[in-house]
């Protein structure tokens, strides 16, 4: 037997919400129950209604029907006739707050950068509140830990559990989705899965080159994480044209794998080009005081912050001092030749050579003019490393 659910936020739900029991209902995926004094907490992490409160079991198991698509109809047909009119003014409460949506629902409308917008907005936030929870708990060392068991069963440890399956349950539902996002893209571009000499221009942002795959986080081209790998066959590719991309990863642990990455779609006797900022440079003018350097060089960045100290433009510039928000925009390092001439060898490339800007012995390769700061330059010098590397052959 359900009891009837006296809450008062219910009383009112009737008007806002359909009543098709013929359509299926739902339970959104970022449904969340949660268990608290003897009672059951329903809610979403977005929903603007308080959640959902009961104490009933036999009221949370007949809900249980809608974790996969199910009429209010059949769902209905299994209860006692005095129950359905105990269980409407939950399913519409429900209904009201995004908890139970529809079953067959077309993917949400709107504005595309809106939407986008919206999403890198709460990325930013979630890397923001992981940094502070981390110096959080570590400020109360095992005090935290043993608190919380105490006040609520549920310690730190496991409130971390937690979090990290709902990220990795979010991640494992993206990377269902690679395969085909990817294999659409390849098939509107024509790459032949047997496709071979094929020319990558991975990061390359707004400068698109004719004849080559131009690759980018989405939009682009052709849209992707490099993390993911390259979607191309062994040895396949002859030239790869990085240009102000590395900087942007970890390094080692992420530049690493995408060096290796490069190299096994490279064909023996392949040349990947990379532009990065030179650090080495930077210091330089760094211990010279050669202020007009740093303050030249902001004709080409003009976004980084205003009136900086020589010492913070450059640590910024070398991947110093990110702010979590923005990890993914900033700098995680610098270069200098010695140090990219090392992670290209680790990596298994030969013959790493030092380049100028839109010089190179592969005509193919003078494609520098492509990218939107790899022509800066103070004086004679350029602000850029350039540097070539090969698969043997
Ligand atoms: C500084 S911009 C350089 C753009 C262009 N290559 C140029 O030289 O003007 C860095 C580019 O790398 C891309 N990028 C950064 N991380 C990436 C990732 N994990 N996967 C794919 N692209 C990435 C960014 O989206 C951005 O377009």
């Amino acid at each position: 037997m359900i009891p009837a659910v006296s809450d008062k936020g219910l009383r009112d739900a009737h008007k806002q919400v359909r009543r098709d029991v013929t359509k299926p209902l739902v339970f959104a995926a970022d449904t969340l129950v949660r268990f608290k004094s003897g009672r059951i907490l329903i809610h979403t992490t977005s929903g603007k209604l308080r959640a959902f409160e009961s104490d009933s079991p036999a009221l949370i198991g007949w809900l249980c029907r809608f974790c996969k698509p199910t009429t209010l109809e059949s769902a209905l047909a299994a209860l006692q006739p005095a129950d359905r009119a105990a269980v409407l003014p939950v399913v519409e409460h429900l209904q009201r707050g995004g908890v139970l949506v529809d079953g067959d629902a077309p993917p949400a409308g709107g504005d595309e950068p809106e939407i986008l917008g919206r999403a890198k907005q709460h990325l930013r936030l979630l890397a923001r509140s992981l940094y502070e929870l981390a110096c959080d708990v570590w400020g109360f060392g095992l005090h935290a830990e043993r608190q919380l068991q105490l006040r609520t069963g549920v310690g730190v440890e496991r409130r971390l559990m937690a979090l990290l399956a709902a990220i990795d349950a979010l991640r494992s539902e993206l990377t269902a989705l690679r395969r085909p996002f990817i294999a659409g893209q390849l098939a509107a571009l024509k790459v032949a899965a047997d496709a071979r000499d094929l020319k990558l221009h991975i990061g390359c942002g707004q400068g698109l080159l004719d004849g080559w795959i131009n690759i980018d986080v989405s939009p682009a081209p052709l849209s992707l994480n490099v993390q993911w790998g390259l979607p191309f066959a062994d040895a396949s590719v002859s030239r790869v044209f990085v240009s102000h991309l590395l900087e942007h990863l970890f390094f080692p642990a992420d530049v690493k794998p995408f060096l290796a990455e490069i190299r096994r779609v490279l064909a023996p006797g392949g040349v990947v080009r990379i532009v990065v900022p030179d650090i080495e440079r930077c210091i330089e003018a760094y211990v010279g005081n050669d202020r007009s350097f740093f303050a030249n060089r902001r004709e080409t960045w003009p976004w980084w912050p205003p009136n900086p100290t020589r010492l913070e433009d450059f640590l910024a510039y070398a991947g110093a001092g990110a702010e979590p928000a923005y990890l993914f925009e900033a700098h995680k390092y610098g270069y200098d030749f010695e140090t990219l001439a090392k992670v290209l060898s680790d990596a298994g490339f030969v013959g790493t050579l030092r380049s100028e800007y839109m010089s190179s012995d592969f005509p193919d390769l003078k494609v520098d003019h492509v990218s939107a700061v790899a022509n800066a330059r103070y004086g004679e010098r350029y602000y850029s490393l350039f540097v070539e590397a090969r698969r043997a052959a």
